[in-house]
């Protein structure tokens, strides 16, 4: 079996043009939907992250601001800086990059952040609200993941879902969100024993470790749809992913490619939530 690929890339391009439109729709009734970056350090791939998202925006008539601050910053000028922004009545979503310095608590970055304007979806309000399924920002990445599953009407009921990894970001909310799409989930990590026995009866495989080429053919089922998150450099420099590509497109239905899979869907669910925060300013 040779899998059907899941282009992100494509996907996102539809989705950025739709979302174009109801930019234009809201700009008639007199708002501009908008979005401030606040970006500290000098993180070469956070910077990177930070351009493409500002990017986005100008693409699809969305207002940015990026702050770019010194990493010497206090946790009380960032803290005060977000407080602004909360107030700030053209700013509909907040986003603080992360990783942030050691010396800031990243807890009260994102606690700080109003939960209206927390287009990330990473404030406990919103991870409570998206646990009981109450309407919330949804977490870019797990959105995305979910959007590019469905984009393919991969049934999601009653499948099992199998997650490497269990990160705040990623790992954890994803198969949250599976589940309230009637997935059976199981989460793998670090401590998992035997860990190919979960991965290999995956229906549905979502890897996202941050390790390069963590899963080979030999970890996943004829036919499961294998959906990787991870972004590493190797030694010359090219961008590749959690998944042996090559190896696993041979045994998977379903495969997301690196790069053009996961990452440009992630930008774009930054930019839904954008506008869904500036939507419900009409109300
Ligand atoms: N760093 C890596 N991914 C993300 C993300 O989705 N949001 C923020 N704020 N920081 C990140």
């Amino acid at each position: 079996m040779t899998a059907e690929i899941i282009s992100g890339k494509e996907l996102a391009q539809e989705k950025r043009l739709e979302m174009k439109n109801q930019v234009e729709s809201l700009k008639e009734k007199g708002i501009i939907p908008g979005l401030a970056v606040i970006l500290v350090g000098e993180d070469p791939a956070s910077q990177s992250y930070v351009r493409a998202k500002q990017k986005a925006c100008k693409e699809t008539g969305i207002h940015s601001e990026l702050d770019e601050v010194s990493p010497s910053i206090t946790e009380a000028e960032l803290l005060a800086k977000i407080e602004k922004l909360n107030k700030a009545e053209h700013i509909h979503g907040i986003l603080v990059q992360l990783p942030i310095p050691d010396h800031i608590s990243e807890k009260k970055v994102i606690e700080a952040i109003h939960p209206d304007k927390d287009v990330d979806g990473f404030h406990p309000i919103n991870i409570g609200r998206m646990m009981t399924g109450q309407e919330s920002f949804l977490p870019c990445t797990p959105f995305g993941i979910v959007e590019m599953i469905k984009s393919k009407n991969i049934g999601i009921e009653g499948k099992h879902v199998v997650i490497v990894g269990r990160s705040n970001i990623v790992g954890k909310p994803v198969g949250q969100l599976l589940l309230n799409e009637n997935a059976t989930v199981t989460y793998c990590h670090s401590r998992t024993k035997n860990m190919a026995e979960f991965t290999r009866s995956a229906d549905i495989l979502v890897v996202a470790v941050g390790k390069p080429h963590f899963i080979d053919k030999d970890d996943v089922k004829e036919g499961a749809v294998v959906i990787d998150v991870g972004v590493n450099r190797n030694d010359e420099g090219k961008l590749i992913g959690d998944v042996v590509f090559d190896q696993v497109k041979e045994v998977a239905s379903y495969i997301t490619p690196v790069p053009g899979g996961v990452g440009p869907m992630t930008i774009t669910m930054l930019l839904h939530n954008t506008v869904l925060s500036a939507n419900r300013n009409l109300k």
